[in-house]
């Protein structure tokens, strides 16, 4: 089994040249809830599970939006350091909201993602990004070998077709690929993450998965990559009567705001600092559906204060309650989408405070280096990034994770010339036959102490009753239930 395995490797890898680096692929599902492992039709993905180590959810940075979480899972860095801060900023130098793009990804040059780093170790290494956000753009001058930018319209099945051709390049294999799906999450956002819409999407990811190991194993990959599927966030249904206006508290034209729900950053104008923030302080005490920090008052653990970008006043919503950018969704966006809104309509947020159960995303991982069924603590999403630096087997840079948080789902490594696959079957081995050889004892044991009880009783017993007893048959039938 094993020397047709290696066999099978040396054949397979010179047929197509697959990495000779530690490979491995890293799949996000956007807004894929910790809890769908139990409130969800997901079979495959909970069988894939059990193939690996998982933990019943990830720890995952403020605020917990898209962007800002898959920039933390590629750098391990919190979003005060990387600067990704939110799904989008103000920029005050130009008073305009800036949306995904180059300078998003780029507030320090010296911030490098997991993809361009695994290249710049050598070794013909070759990343690649599907869809992955921020993949696409040079990072310290340098494009990676692979990348896809952002398409909705491009279909599932076909993305991990591509990833396939990217490990398999006969020239450029590719040792790591950032995978992204944007569903659940765009459509939670319209229809609400516990409508039949998302139920069917979970379904269709689920079977994603599926596809990606099917197309893994066709390809003899399977058992040499490492895979790990992950989330960025959760997220929480809104009804519209918990929509919040908060702008109506302030005077016209003595601020800009941005952002979204439920996350909503003021700007207030020269001059009009302390009113802005005392006004909206007021009314969010006397509202109480929604809290108001200056940026002094940002709690340390965020992580998201120390950074430029970050704004002078936050307004944030409490959890089931949306903001201002919501109502205009509402009355002016749905048409777009031909929504009917109701009172009971339900719209997915995030965003929220990381502390919100809600908010969490989940995490599994699986390959030849990682221990089989093992539910690890929940962790942290900045520690990811020592994680897969270990499974590419590269120095990580200096990060915010924690070694020691991840270190416990690798199987010991053996140093020897023989792999810990080989030397877990010559020990499986010599148990199964050492116990056979105990059972083959313990059997003719069994015979011999059998027969001489046989042979004393049926004596024993003719000897009291000569007349009923005397065949052997009749007086070994008597013992049986003794026996059984
Ligand atoms: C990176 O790729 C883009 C196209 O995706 C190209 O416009 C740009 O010139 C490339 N940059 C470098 C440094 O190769
Ligand atoms: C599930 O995936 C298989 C391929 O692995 C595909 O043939 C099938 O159509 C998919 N089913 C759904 C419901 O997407
Ligand atoms: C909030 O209330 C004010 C005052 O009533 C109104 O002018 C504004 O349009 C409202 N905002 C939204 C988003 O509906
Ligand atoms: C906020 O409330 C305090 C105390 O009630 C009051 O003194 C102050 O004038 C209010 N400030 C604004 C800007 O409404
Ligand atoms: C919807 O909720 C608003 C605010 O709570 C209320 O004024 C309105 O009557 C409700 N509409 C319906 C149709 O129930
Ligand atoms: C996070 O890591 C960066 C880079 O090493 C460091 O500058 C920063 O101080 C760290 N932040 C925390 C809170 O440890
Ligand atoms: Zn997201």
């Amino acid at each position: 089994m094993i020397f047709r395995f290696i066999l099978l490797c040396l054949v397979i890898n010179f047929a197509i040249c697959i990495s000779q680096n530690p490979i491995l692929i890293i799949v996000s599902y956007d807004a894929f809830k910790y809890d769908f492992f139990n409130t969800k039709d997901i079979p495959h993905m909970k069988s894939l599970r059990k193939l690996g180590s998982y933990s019943d959810y990830l720890i995952n940075v403020f605020p917990t939006k898209t962007f800002p979480n898959h920039h933390s899972i590629a750098t391990g860095l919190y979003p005060e350091v990387h600067g990704v801060i939110g799904n989008s900023y103000f920029d005050t130098s130009t008073n305009k909201e800036v949306h995904i793009s180059y300078d998003m990804f780029h507030y320090d040059d010296s911030v490098v993602p997991i993809w361009r780093k695994n290249e710049d170790s050598g070794g013909n290494r070759h990343s690649g990004a599907m869809m992955w956000p921020g993949g696409c753009y040079p990072y310290q001058a340098k494009n990676i070998t692979y990348c896809k930018d952002y398409d909705h319209q491009y279909d599932w099945f076909k993305r991990v077709d591509m990833v396939i051709s990217w490990l398999k390049d006969p020239k450029q294999p590719a040792n790591l690929v950032m995978v992204y799906f944007e569903e659940p999450d765009t459509d939670a956002h319209i229809y609400g993450i516990t409508s039949n819409v998302v139920d069917g999407l979970i379904k269709k990811l689920d079977n994603i998965s599926q596809y990606l190991e099917q197309q893994l194993e066709v390809n003899h990959l399977k058992e040499k990559v490492h895979v790990v599927h992950l989330s960025d966030h959760g997220m929480v249904d809104v009804k519209p009567t918990n929509f919040v206006n908060v702008t109506q508290h302030l005077t016209p034209n003595t601020y800009n705001y941005a952002g979204s729900s439920p996350l909503l950053e003021f700007h207030p104008k020269k001059g009009f600092e302390n009113e802005v923030y005392q006004k909206l302080k007021n009314a969010s005490i006397k509202d109480g559906r929604f809290t108001v920090y200056k940026k002094d008052e940002y709690p340390e653990r965020w992580h998201y204060k120390k950074n430029r970008r970050s704004p002078p006043i936050l307004v944030m919503a409490n959890v089931g309650y949306g903001l201002d950018d919501l109502i205009h969704y509402v009355t002016e966006g749905a048409a777009k989408y031909n929504l009917k809104v109701t009172n009971q309509s339900t719209f997915g947020v995030h965003g929220y405070d990381y502390t919100e159960k809600e908010m969490h995303p989940f995490f599994m991982v699986r390959g030849p280096r990682i221990k089989i069924n093992h539910k690890v603590s929940p962790f942290n999403t900045v520690d990811l990034f020592n994680l897969f630096c270990e499974i590419l087997e590269i120095a990580p840079t200096k990060n915010n994770g924690t070694v020691a948080n991840i270190a416990n789902m690798f199987l010991a490594r053996s140093n020897g010339k023989y792999s810990l696959t080989t030397i877990l079957t010559i020990t499986a081995g010599g148990i199964v036959i050492a116990l056979i050889l105990i059972s083959c004892a313990a059997v003719l044991t069994l015979m011999m102490i059998k027969r001489q009880q046989s042979i004393t009783t049926t004596a024993a017993l003719n000897k009291r009753f000569p007349q009923t007893f005397h065949g052997s048959i009749e007086a070994q039938h008597l013992l049986e239930p003794e026996d059984a």
